[in-house]
């Protein structure tokens, strides 16, 4: 199944269903960024909006975008805020979106081959001094089987995923003038002997 469809089928069962990566997620974000100021925001891959509100209360204005309508739908239902607004957008498509301070993009680029053109267009989006803030599955997680997936229908969908390294997302970043002020990995436990579920990054437009 295509990643689109799956997540307009995922959409409804999304916020409901148990998912530790989901959960963890949204501690991290808050933790991370409430570490930096910013006043526009971009949130691409927003989802249902997991993250939509809690972003729209720390700052001026927030377009957040998603290429499903139907997780768009969810968060549209959560969050009625006159300063956010929601657009549907392929993300591996040229970006025309109105310039940010913060970039955010949480559990998508497990889905996305070509890291290079994202940094590339959040480079460009960025006003200076803006950040981009990436959280994502753990690679060393990946290569233990974990994925996107969710039942549909009685049946288990695995969404198509691509591995990124740790090193994949720093040189992209260096590529385009960005430079890491956080990297941080996530245990599901205090064990850091475990594998960590998730990996967090701050880049910084110079
Ligand atoms: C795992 S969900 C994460 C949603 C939300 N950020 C969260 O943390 O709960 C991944 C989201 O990325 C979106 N997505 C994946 N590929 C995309 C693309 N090429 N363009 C736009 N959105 C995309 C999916 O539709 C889905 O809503």
């Amino acid at each position: 199944m295509k990643t689109q469809d799956a997540y307009n089928h995922w959409a409804v069962s999304y916020d409901s269903m148990p998912n530790k990566t989901r959960d963890l997620e949204a501690l991290v974000v808050r933790d991370t960024l409430s570490k930096i100021k910013f006043d526009k925001v971009l949130e691409i891959g927003c989802g249902t909006g997991k993250n939509t509100e809690w972003l729209a209360g720390q700052c001026k204005k927030l377009t957040a975008v998603d290429f499903s309508n139907e997780m768009l739908e969810q968060a549209k239902q959560k969050n009625k805020a006159s300063h956010v607004r929601f657009q549907q957008a392929d993300i591996t498509k040229p970006w025309a979106f109105e310039k940010a301070d913060l970039v955010t993009c949480s559990l998508v680029l497990e889905h996305i081959e070509n890291l290079s053109f994202i940094f590339e267009q959040a480079a460009d989006c960025l006003l200076p001094g803006g950040h981009f803030y990436i959280c994502e599955l753990h690679p060393f997680k990946q290569l233990q089987g974990s994925m996107a997936r969710f039942e549909h229908e009685g049946n288990l969908v695995q969404l198509e995923y691509f591995i990124h390294h740790l090193s994949d997302y720093f040189n992209a970043a260096k590529d385009n003038w960005l430079t890491c002020v956080d990297m941080q990995e996530w245990f599901d436990t205090d064990n850091r002997n475990e594998t960590p579920r998730l990996c967090s990054l701050l880049f910084k437009k110079n």
